[in-house]
C-alpha cells in the first residue's frame, strides 16, 4: 500500500449476516482530492465510510487511511467526521457543544478558545452560539455538525450525505466551506446520492451501486462535453437573440425562459458577457452537463437492465 495516499483500500468488503453491503471496495484517493462517493440509497456509502473510520470493521480486505490501518487512534486525531444521522446533546448550546468535542479530542485550552469563534463565524453562527441545540433547526443542526467535524482541523473530512435536507442557503454554505477546504489542501470524502452536490464540488468520482464501485470517473473528463443551457432573462432584443447563434444551438426561446446548447463550458463566460453588453438582464443561468447526467441515469436511475459497460466516454475504468 502507498502510504503518501489519503485513502486506499484493497478489497473491503462488509455482509451484514445475509445481507451484502459493501462489495470489494478498492479505492485510491490522493491527498487533497475531493472524492464523491455517488449512489442511492442503500447502496453500502455509509457502510463503506464506517469501515474508513474504523467504527465498524469489514468482513474482508483492508485498507489505510493517511498511512495507518483503518481505526488507527493517532490517524483518527487528523480525520473528521459528519456523519449522516447524528443526534446531539441538545441540552448544550452551540459553544458548549464544540467545547465538548474539543475537550473528547484532548485540545489545549488555548487553541480551543480561538478555535472555536472561529468555527462559529465559518458556519454563520456566531450570533448563536449560546443558544441550546434544542431550538436548533435542521440546517443550523447541520452547521453545528460541520464545525464539529472540522474542530481538529482535519487533513481527511468524511461526510455522509452533507446536504440532505439543507434548504439552498444550507447547501451553498455546505459548497464553500468544501471549496476552503480544497483550497487548504484537505482531502474530502463525500457521500451522496446527488447528483447535483457532487457535480459541483467533487474532482473524481465513484459511482456505487449495489455494494460495489460500477464505475470511477474525473469531472473534468465528464463536463468537457456539449453543455445544455437554462437561462431565465429579460429584455432580450431580437437583434441579441440573433447575435446569440454565433455560439448557441438549438436556441428556443420561451418568455423570459432561454435553452440552448454549447460545444464546451469555456464557451458559457463568453455568452454571459455578450448578452450583459447588449443590456439583457440576467436572472439565473444554469449549466447541465449531459455526459454527466447520462451516465448517472445509466448507472444509477435506470436499474437493473442497463449494461454499464455500454457506457463509452472518457471513463478511467
Ligand atoms: N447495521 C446493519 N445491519 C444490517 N444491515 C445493514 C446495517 N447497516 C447497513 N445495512 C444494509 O447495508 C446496505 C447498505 O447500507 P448503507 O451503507 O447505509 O447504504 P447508503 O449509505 O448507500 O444508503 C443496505 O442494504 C442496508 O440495509
Ligand atoms: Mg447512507
Amino acid at each position: 500500500m502507498d502510504p503518501s495516499l489519503a485513502i486506499e483500500t484493497s478489497g473491503l468488503s462488509k455482509h451484514f449476516s445475509d445481507n451484502i453491503a459493501v462489495v470489494d471496495l478498492s479505492l485510491r484517493v490522493e491527498r487533497g482530492e475531493i472524492f464523491g462517493f455517488l449512489g442511492p440509497n442503500g447502496a453500502g456509502k455509509t457502510t463503506a465510510m464506517k469501515m474508513l473510520l474504523g467504527l465498524i470493521s469489514p468482513t474482508a480486505g483492508e485498507g489505510r487511511v493517511l498511512g495507518a490501518p483503518l481505526g488507527d487512534l493517532e490517524a483518527r486525531r487528523r480525520i473528521g467526521f459528519l456523519p449522516e444521522h447524528f443526534r446531539f446533546h441538545e441540552w448544550l448550546t452551540a459553544e458548549e457543544f464544540l467545547t465538548l468535542h474539543a475537550n473528547l479530542y484532548h485540545m489545549e485550552q488555548e487553541y480551543l478558545s480561538q478555535r472555536i469563534p472561529e468555527l462559529l463565524e465559518l458556519v454563520g453562527l456566531t450570533a448563536h452560539a449560546h443558544r441550546k441545540l434544542r431550538t436548533f433547526s435542521k440546517g443550523m443542526l447541520q452547521r453545528i455538525g460541520f464545525a464539529q467535524a472540522l474542530l481538529n482541523d482535519p487533513e481527511v473530512v468524511f461526510l455522509d450525505e452533507p446536504t440532505s435536507g439543507l434548504d439552498p442557503m444550507g447547501r451553498r454554505l455546505v459548497r464553500d466551506i468544501t471549496r476552503d477546504l480544497r483550497a487548504k489542501g484537505t482531502t474530502i470524502f463525500l457521500n451522496s446520492h446527488f447528483l447535483s452536490e457532487v457535480e459541483v464540488t467533487c474532482d473524481r468520482v465513484a459511482f456505487i451501486k449495489e455494494g460495489a464501485i460500477v464505475h470511477t470517473a474525473t469531472l473534468d473528463s465528464l463536463t468537457n462535453g456539449e453543455l445544455h443551457v437554462a437561462v431565465r432573462a429579460r429584455n432580450l432584443t431580437p437583434e441579441a437573440r440573433q447575435g446569440l447563434t454565433h455560439w448557441c444551438r438549438n436556441l428556443q426561446v420561451e418568455g423570459d425562459q432561454l435553452t440552448f446548447q454549447l460545444d464546451s463550458e469555456d464557451q458559457l463566460p463568453l455568452v454571459n458577457r455578450y448578452l450583459a453588453e447588449q443590456g439583457v438582464d440576467l436572472y439565473t443561468v444554469q449549466p447541465k452537463f449531459i455526459a454527466l447526467e447520462d451516465l448517472f441515469l445509466k448507472i444509477i436511475g435506470e436499474g437493473e437492465s442497463s449494461d454499464p459497460r455500454e457506457v463509452s466516454g472518457n471513463l478511467e475504468t
